[in-house]
């Protein structure tokens, strides 16, 4: 059986590609064959779409990109306005096909989405979708900035409300230290009714591996 994680967060840039490369060091450390998928990336930079290079650099199984992110879209724009751009539309059996495929090879699956957890992905759909599609279990990650009270809150309520089990949280320190940063986690913790799996310092150049042992995978639920 393959386990999948869909990886979202409190908005755009809080390091869901962060957390999701550093998920996957942590299960290949427990001997785990792992991949990353982002299925919808938009934004391309010196041709290439980062998130998927990262993730793949922090697989231990290869499968080809078309599987790993079957949606490159050049512009840095919400996906279906940078999809519109590009006359594609977005669709989520294409997601899960390459999703099912992934799973042949690999025992475990961390699919990060795009941008926070309702972004659209074409006239009908949202992230919110796309997870229930793949019947994944949810991890957020809180990036710790003020405001993030009420997103990882209101994050939380959707996930919940689209009948997905929300496994766990992160917080991930993005800025330079958060005043009452400490209280903030607190608050979470006291409110989200899910384990955190770790708390992530502001760390330009920390190595993926140390971060992974930040993360404590056992507690997933
Ligand atoms: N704890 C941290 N310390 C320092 N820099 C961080 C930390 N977490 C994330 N970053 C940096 O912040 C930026 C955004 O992180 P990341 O790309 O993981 O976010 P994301 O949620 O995946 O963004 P997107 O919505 O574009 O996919 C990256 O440059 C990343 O290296
Ligand atoms: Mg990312």
């Amino acid at each position: 059986m393959t386990d999948s994680y869909f990886i979202t967060g409190t908005d755009t840039g809080v390091g869901k590609t962060l957390v999701s490369c550093a998920l996957l060091h942590a299960f290949a450390a427990r001997g785990r064959k792992v991949i990353g998928m982002k299925p919808v990336a938009a934004g391309r930079e010196n041709n290439k779409w980062m998130d998927v290079d990262l993730l793949m650099a922090a697989s231990t199984v290869s499968a080809p990109s078309k599987l790993v992110n079957p949606y490159a879209l050049i512009p840095p724009l919400a996906p279906h306005i940078a999809a519109a751009r590009e006359n594609i539309e977005i669709d989520l059996a294409v997601i899960q096909r390459s999703h099912a495929a992934l799973q042949k090879n690999a025992e475990l699956i961390i699919v990060e989405g795009t941008g926070g957890f309702l972004v659209p992905l074409n006239d009908k759909n949202d992230g919110a979708d796309l997870a229930r599609i793949l019947n994944l279990p949810v991890i957020l990650v809180v990036g710790l900035r003020l405001g993030c009270l009420n997103h990882a809150l209101l994050t939380a309520q959707a996930i919940r409300a689209s009948k997905l089990n929300l496994a766990g949280w992160v917080a991930n320190a993005i800025d330079l230290p958060m005043p009452a940063q400490k209280e903030n986690i607190k608050a979470l913790e006291e409110r989200l009714n899910c384990p955190l799996l770790g708390m992530i310092p502001f760390a330009k150049d920390m190595d993926l591996k140390n971060i992974a042992k930040l993360l404590d995978i056992q507690k997933l639920t």
